[in-house]
């Protein structure tokens, strides 16, 4: 019989996985357990918060389902998603961001010059720009896969009555490899808050906003997709994102709508504004 204490305790579970020697899981396993371990006793973890904190993730789960699922919110205001997606963008690639909620797969296919909006009301901005490998190479017939959020901040998705495909599409490059389309810009809105991560956020004095955003997954074949967001220039929380997704290389400008013949493009709708933006895919696995 183990003697059994504080310490000795955190040897005694790693030893009663039997995982495969070496493996991932093992590693895992292991670092979780150890670093658990470490907080309890660096905190002296009383009973009622390791309970507040079990029944926290017990409301966590009892909000959640399928199309809400408060676990990934939770991960996003403590700035899990943000770090995975760090440490997992390839080099020279765009910089990973949120994936969020409201992505479908199956979004329609929508042809270059095309309008996302639907006559939305709100600024109409041209967004265009190149999708190219790290060294510069264009890659064209790479897709870019978009939805947002319209000009009064809400998702259609979210909106009784409306068409849950609007504010989204599939372009696929040119030649040029230039995607280009119209759209509304987005305004802020708010992750859910009404739930447990909400009152995470209000015992913390946390906002719930979003910096406004458009959500992007570019692929082409043989590359690594890039999952991102992009952000403009001097819009509200650019610089406290509730869920942590901005990064310097992900801010682009929102330009005055001049000089629009030079690009060649032919355009469904005339833009009131113009936003650039390149993306850079990493060979692929
Ligand atoms: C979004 O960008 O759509 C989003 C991200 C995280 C939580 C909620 C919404
Ligand atoms: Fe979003």
């Amino acid at each position: 019989m183990k003697d059994l204490n504080q310490y000795t305790i955190t040897p005694a579970v790693m030893d009663s996985f039997k995982t495969e020697p070496g493996s991932r899981l093992e590693q895992l396993l292991q670092g979780l357990i150890t670093h658990l371990h470490d907080f309890t006793r660096e905190q002296n973890v009383t009973h009622e918060e390791w309970m507040a904190t079990l029944n926290f993730l017990y409301d966590c789960g009892q909000i959640s389902t399928p199309e809400r699922h408060e676990f990934i919110l939770l991960s996003d205001v403590l700035g899990w998603s943000a770090l995975v997606d760090m440490i997992n963008t390839k080099g020279g690639a765009t910089e990973g961001s949120n994936l969020g909620p409201f992505y479908l797969d199956d979004a329609p296919i929508k042809a270059l010059g095309g309008d996302l909006s639907d006559d939305r009301s709100g600024v109409t901005v041209l967004m265009h720009g190149r999708v190219m490998d790290t060294l510069k190479n264009p890659l064209p017939g790479a897709q870019v896969d978009t939805w947002q959020a319209d000009g009064a901040g809400t998702y259609p998705i979210q909106e009784q009555g409306q068409d849950k495909y609007d504010l989204r599409g599939k372009f696929t490059c040119d030649e040029h490899a230039r995607y280009y389309y119209t759209t509304v810009l987005p305004k802020p809105y708010t992750v859910p808050y009404d739930g447990p991560v909400g009152q995470l956020l209000r015992a913390g004095n946390r906002h719930a906003w979003r910096a406004p955003h458009m959500h992007f997954i570019v692929t082409a074949p043989g590359m690594s997709g890039s999952t991102t967001e992009v952000f403009f220039k001097n819009t509200d929380y650019i610089d406290n994102d509730a869920v942590f997704g901005v990064r310097n290389s992900l801010i682009a400008e929102i330009k005055p709508a001049k000089d629009l013949d030079k690009l060649g493009y032919t355009l469904d709708k005339t833009p009131d504004a113009v936003i650039e933006f390149d993306f850079v895919l990493a060979p692929g696995d």
